[in-house]
């Protein structure tokens, strides 16, 4: 879980494919020690660009997506790396897109799992973080243990497998929650998300 998000740059999985319907290229590859997604598309209406990929969230091992930051604002990258199938592909929300959607904003509710120490968004906003957004990569041990404090000053930190059941459970549910759709399948979430909608119809908790 520690690999759960980060730097982009501590998690590069390359990326050139063409999506048929748009006809955009898109490419993610690594320049000057930096992490970029490229957009492109020859023809009638062509159209080019590139975004500074920031964080990833995801290990990849099931699925990745990246984060990238345009005047403060959070948004998630328009593609997705599907570790079932091994293929980069548009995110779920957007695989009928026609054109090239640099909108999916990044909300607290969907990074709050796989993010540890996150800044609320600035107030009137859903997704302007102030930076650097994550201060430390993955779930942190204080999401499971606690506070730090009492440790540093010598205490035993809480051991969540000798708490009481539901205290237990608690913890690891947080972010691992039964509903709509289990965590035994896994990554489903994403799948079905599509904007506009509420973000909390599609998680699995
Ligand atoms: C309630 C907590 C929670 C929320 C909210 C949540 N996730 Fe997840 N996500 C998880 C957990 C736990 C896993 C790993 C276990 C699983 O796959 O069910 C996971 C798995 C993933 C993976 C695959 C990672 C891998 O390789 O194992 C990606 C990518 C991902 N989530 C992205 C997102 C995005 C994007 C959002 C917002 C739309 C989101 N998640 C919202 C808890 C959450
Ligand atoms: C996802 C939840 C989770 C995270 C994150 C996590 N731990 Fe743990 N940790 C546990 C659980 C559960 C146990 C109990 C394992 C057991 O006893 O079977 C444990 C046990 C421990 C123990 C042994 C405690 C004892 O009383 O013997 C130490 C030390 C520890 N973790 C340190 C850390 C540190 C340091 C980090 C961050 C780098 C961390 N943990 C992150 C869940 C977590
Ligand atoms: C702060 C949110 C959070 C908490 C709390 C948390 N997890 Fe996780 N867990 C995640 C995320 C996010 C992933 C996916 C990591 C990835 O692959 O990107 C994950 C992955 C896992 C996986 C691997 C799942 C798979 O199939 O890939 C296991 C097992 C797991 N967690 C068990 C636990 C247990 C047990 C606890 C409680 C002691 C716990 N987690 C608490 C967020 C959390």
């Amino acid at each position: 879980m520690a690999h759960s998000s980060g730097p982009s740059l501590d998690n590069v999985i390359p990326a050139d494919f063409m999506h048929k319907r748009s006809g955009v290229r898109y490419r993610i590859y690594r320049d000057s020690g930096r992490v970029w997604l490229s957009f492109e598309r020859k023809g009638e209406n062509p159209i080019h660009g590139q975004r500074e990929l920031l964080y990833y969230i995801g290990s990849g091992r099931r699925g990745l997506t990246y984060l990238f930051v345009e005047d403060g604002f959070v948004f998630e990258s328009p593609i997705n790396w599907y570790g079932d199938r091994q293929l980069w592909d548009m995110t779920p929300a957007y695989q009928d897109a026609s054109e090239i959607p640099l909108n999916l904003p990044a909300h607290t509710s969907c990074l709050h799992c796989h993010v540890s120490g996150m800044k609320p968004p600035v107030n009137g906003t859903e997704n302007r973080y102030e930076m650097p957004l994550l201060t430390h990569s993955g779930v942190s041990c204080e999401r499971c243990h606690g506070p730090g404090a009492g440790h540093m000053k010598g205490a035993a930190i809480v051991n969540p497998a000798k708490l009481p059941p539901d205290r237990r459970d608690a913890i690891c549910m947080q972010c691992h929650m039964e509903g709509r759709v289990s965590i035994e399948r896994a990554g489903k979430h994403i799948y079905d998300f599509r904007p506009g909608d509420s973000l909390s119809n599609y998680i699995h908790c």
